[in-house]
């Protein structure tokens, strides 16, 4: 059966009714998003999200399967139709362009994007009628503020600091007559301010941090309600009128600071703005007197008038101080530089007691300062520096216990500093600079344990450096240049380690000796060490080049040695390094800081030589010519006095000039672990230790030669006979030795195997840098090697004798551990591509000092190279590797070897030297 006509027509509003009910259920459902009534907000949501690039995913969730009522940051209106009333996405790194898509939203209350990354120019919200308050501080809009926004009427707030716009401040922002708060700070607006924003009903005007200049239009003075008025930072000057607290009696905040403003302070301030809490008038020209009115203020808490010309001359301008102590709220007080002198008034004391920041640096103070200070037990600021003040700080300074900054620098302070300044356990900067403290450094300082920043340069002090300063964990900052410290830098790691933050250590012109602690460059973070005008003495610490954040190195005008560390010039931040006026020796390094002539003072250092072109020194022989000509002499001596005391003589000269010989060089840095290689490598480095490889026999196992593919390097591979007796043990010798030492003259080791072949075997190898010129032995003795002829020049063969001396000395001296070599013969001299020479062969090397390895093993050098002395089987000395040098000396004069067919009976070679007509020597 049908339904009637009249049935029919009534059931279609009945549908319509139940559709429509459905609809407005589904606003809080999941299905009534494709039939949006109001598909303009869903489009201009969408086409906004469209725009915007989304990192955190905080618009994950705008998608069709929810209403856009339920989306993140929206909120609708709570009736029908369910329009976007607020939108609110701040702080979530949204970038990209705002879609001027948002103007559709016709219903928006308000519209916050602050703390996002948005660029671009605003959007066009001309629109929008009901917009109260808009947010889009903190992004980076740019271009200028459009006319368009002028239409949003009902604005109240606009906040638009922390952008990149641009232009000036439209005239026509005073059309918005509801507009209480507008911030523009930190932007780029230009020009002047618009008298048109005098029509307003401002509360909170804030357009500091931009180019605009001029006078503050007298309009703005009409603000009634105005509280808060912040124009700092800008360009704005001319006098302020003197009725400014008449008309603008409800401010609470004035922050005037760094503009052009000058003329008085008005007095009406104090008068009639009596909300008045904030006043910063710093950074000025204002004159004249600081008005006694200001202390009608109760509620003030923060009075800043430093950097301007206020004066005070007599008491009756010092009145001001006096009423002052009315403000009883008072927690900031700054008059530093200005033009305040005489003595500070004893009412100073009379100020607020919660006053914590007290700044009168700069002034022309004199006379003591008042013990009433002391009662200002709150103060964690003190600024009095730069003025004239006299006396002690006795009697006030154990008072303020809670100062966390004291600076008391450029007065005429004088007496010791006071113990009971370590009572003061809060400090985080003590300053006393340039004043006339004498006495010694209280090691009480050495307990401020919050001690960041201590400068007490430019004093009288004396005594030495407490070393106790190692406590104090975050100091980042010691200078106690300009004094009369003696003493050395105190002993490192128990102290200067302790500095993990240090960042600046300035000791200079002090009288200080010793040596550089190697160990400071535990301190890390070091970007300036000053050491210079001192007595120190040593060398130059290699390690200052593990300090990555060095920017400034200065140690001239003191008694180091040796020669400069090659390791500075990887340091990249070094900007400046003055060495100069010192006795440092050698080749100056080339790159890093010593590329550039004008970041590095070396002058006065007779013995350096070499750098860049740019530095104006002399170039470095190949061999240095001094020390030629003095060898020459030595070798001539020989002659004369015989065998004896040349070897002795060249040993103590080259010992005497340890602290000036050639560089060191560090080939490589490789711990006490050495990189792996496995036997495959080696053996496939080496076809598999074939005999067309093999290049020597050493003590105790074979060298063969090769190549490591990886490191595409050519290696000598020096595998140990474990057959052979003592093998094991001259491994681990060799292995001991090498990895504490480094020289150019001692050869490289690149790193060690010691694994079981591919028989099941043990194998231990050592690997070392291929030496292309063979062994000296081989230059000395060609008949027996069926090379072609070569032939070593006198000065070829005193370099090498250098060498070799060098490399001994270091061994014996300089290492961690004393170094006996016990081999020392030509077949242990290897020479690399330059004729440089370096000892190998550690196989039986003894480290005096070590005692369980070596003491007992008998001696077992190669005969005609040791000692007679060796033969009754005396302990290892470093006397035996001297004889032999003398032995390889003489070797390398006569070209004979000491175990010559020629050389029986009582005749060795030693003797035969002896019997030798002076005339007669001849080089082979
Ligand atoms: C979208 O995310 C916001 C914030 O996480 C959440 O409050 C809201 O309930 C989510 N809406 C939907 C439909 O999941
Ligand atoms: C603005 O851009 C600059 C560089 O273009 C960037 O360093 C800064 O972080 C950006 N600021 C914001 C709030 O996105
Ligand atoms: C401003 O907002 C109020 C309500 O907040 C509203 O009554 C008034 O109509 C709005 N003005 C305009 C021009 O839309
Ligand atoms: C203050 O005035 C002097 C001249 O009277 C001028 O040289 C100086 O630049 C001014 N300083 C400021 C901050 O306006
Ligand atoms: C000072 O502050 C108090 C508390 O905020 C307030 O009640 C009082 O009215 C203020 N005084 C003046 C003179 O504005
Ligand atoms: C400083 O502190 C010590 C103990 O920490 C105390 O005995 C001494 O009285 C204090 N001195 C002053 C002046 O407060
Ligand atoms: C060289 O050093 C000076 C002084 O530190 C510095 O001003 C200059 O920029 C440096 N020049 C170069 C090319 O680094």
């Amino acid at each position: 059966m049908c339904p009637s006509k009249k049935q029919a027509r009534l059931a279609i509003p009945i549908l319509t009714l139940l559709t429509l009910l459905l609809l407005c259920y589904g606003v809080g459902n999941v299905h009534c998003s494709t039939i949006h009534e109001n598909r303009v907000d869903l489009q201009a949501l969408l086409d906004f999200k469209h725009g915007v690039m989304d990192p955190s995913g905080a618009l994950s969730n705008w998608t069709l399967n929810s209403h856009f009522c339920r989306w993140n940051g929206v909120e609708c209106t709570t009736t029908p139709p369910f329009r976007v009333h607020g939108l609110q996405l701040t702080g979530q790194s949204l970038s990209g362009q705002i879609s001027s898509s948002l103007g559709d939203l016709t219903f928006l209350n308000y519209l916050d994007l602050s703390n996002n990354n948005f660029v671009g120019p605003l959007p066009l919200l001309g629109r929008l009628q009901q917009l109260q308050i808009l947010y889009l501080y903190n992004n980076n809009l740019s271009e200028i503020i459009p006319d368009d926004l002028t239409n949003c009427s009902n604005l109240t707030a606009l906040g638009l600091s922390s952008n990149l716009l641009v232009g000036s401040i439209p005239p026509k922002l005073g059309l918005l007559a509801n507009l209480v708060y507008l911030n523009l700070r930190s932007n780029q607006l230009e020009g002047s301010i618009p008298g048109e924003l005098g029509q307003l009903k401002l509360t909170t005007l804030i357009l500091g941090d931009n180019r605009l200049s001029g006078e503050i239009p007298k309009a703005f003075f009409r603000l009634f309600s105005l509280q808060h008025l912040s124009l700092e930072f800008n360009m704005l000057g001319k006098a302020l009128p003197s009725n400014i607290g008449e008309l603008l009696p409800n401010l609470k905040e004035l922050t005037l600071e760094n503009n052009m403003f000058e003329g008085p302070i008005p007095a009406s301030l104090g008068n009639n703005a009596l909300g008045l809490q904030m006043i910063d008038l710093s950074s000025n020209n204002f004159t004249g007197q600081i008005p006694t009115s200001l202390g009608k203020l109760s509620n003030l808490t923060f009075l800043n008038l430093q950097y301007n010309q206020l004066v005070a001359r007599n008491n009756q301008d010092w009145e001001f101080l006096n009423s002052l102590r009315n403000c009883r709220s008072l927690e900031s007080l700054s008059l530093a530089y200005n033009e305040l002198q005489g003595s500070l008034p004893p009412s100073i004391g009379n100020l607020s007691t919660s006053l914590r920041k007290l700044l009168l640096g700069g002034n022309s103070l004199s006379g003591q300062v008042p013990q009433s200070i002391g009662k200002l037990s709150a103060l964690s600021w003190l600024g009095l520096g730069n003025n004239n003040f006299i006396g002690t700080t006795e009697g006030w300074i154990e008072n303020l216990k809670n100062l966390q900054r004291l600076f008391l620098k450029w007065n005429n302070f004088a007496g010791p500093i006071p113990y009971s300044i370590s009572n003061l356990t809060q400090l985080a900067i003590l300053d006393l600079r340039g004043n006339e403290f004498d006495g010694p450094i209280p090691a009480s300082l050495g307990n401020l344990s919050r001690l960041q920043q201590l400068y007490l340069s430019n004093n009288n002090l004396q005594g030495a450096i407490p070393p106790n300063f190692g406590n104090i964990q975050g100091l980042t900052l010691l200078d106690l240049s300009h004094n009369n410290l003696q003493g050395a830098i105190p002993p490192i790691p128990s102290e200067f380690s302790n500095l993990p933050q240090l960042t600046e250590l300035r000791l200079s012109s002090n009288r200080i000796f010793g040596e550089i602690p190697t160990n400071l460059s535990e301190c890390q973070e070091l970007s300036v060490i000053e050491l210079d005008q001192n007595i120190l003495t040593g060398s130059i610490p290699l390690s200052l080049g593990n300090l990555a954040t060095l920017n400034i190195l200065n140690l001239s005008h003191n008694n180091f040695s040796g020669f400069i560390p090659t390791t500075l010039s990887s340091l990249e931040l070094l900007a400046h390094l003055d060495l100069s006026y010192n006795h440092l020796q050698g080749e100056i390094p080339i790159n890093g800081v010593f590329a550039n002539a004008t970041a590095v003072s070396l002058n006065g250092n007779w013995g350096l030589c070499g750098g860049v072109k740019d530095l104006h020194m002399p170039s470095c022989p190949a061999v240095s010519r001094s020390i030629e000509l003095k060898l020459y002499l030595t070798i001539l001596l020989i002659l004369i006095f015989g065998f004896v005391s040349f070897v002795m003589s060249v040993y103590v000269i080259l010992l005497k000039k340890k602290k000036s010989r050639r560089p060191y060089l560090i080939l490589r840095s490789f711990g006490k672990k050495f990189p792996r290689v496995s036997y495959k490598d080696l053996a496939q480095a080496r076809g598999n230790f074939s005999e067309s490889n093999l290049i020597g026999r050493g003590s105790y196992g074979s060298v063969y030669r090769g190549k490591l593919t990886q490191a595409k390097k050519q290696v000598a591979v020096k595998v140990f006979d474990l057959g052979m007796k003592f093998a094991d043990r001259s491994f681990i010798s060799e292995c001991e030795a090498l990895g504490i030492i480094r020289h150019r003259n001692l050869l490289p080791i690149l790193t060690s195997c010691s694994t079981i072949d591919n028989r099941g075997n043990d194998f231990k190898a050592l690997i070392y840098e291929f030496m292309h010129n063979g062994s000296l032995d081989t230059w000395l003795h060609q008949k027996r090697y069926s090379v072609s002829a070569k032939l070593l020049g006198l000065a070829q063969r005193i370099s090498i004798a250098i060498d070799i001396a060098n490399a001994l000395v270091y061994l014996h001296h300089d290492c961690e551990r004393r170094i006996v070599h016990c081999d020392l013969k030509p077949t242990n001299i290897l020479l690399d591509d330059n004729m440089n020479a370096c000892i190998g062969d550690f196989g039986i090397a003894n480290l005096l000092g070590y005692s369980s390895s070596s003491s007992s093993v008998a001696v077992t050098g190669t005969v005609g190279y040791i000692p007679p002395e060796y033969a009754q089987s005396v302990h290892a000395s470093t006397s035996g590797d001297v004889y032999s040098f003398g032995i390889v000396l003489l070797e390398m004069l006569i070209g004979k070897q000491p175990t010559d067919s020629m050389f029986e009976g009582e005749l060795n070679i030693v003797r035969f030297v002896e019997k030798l007509p002076r005339s007669n020597v001849t080089y082979h």
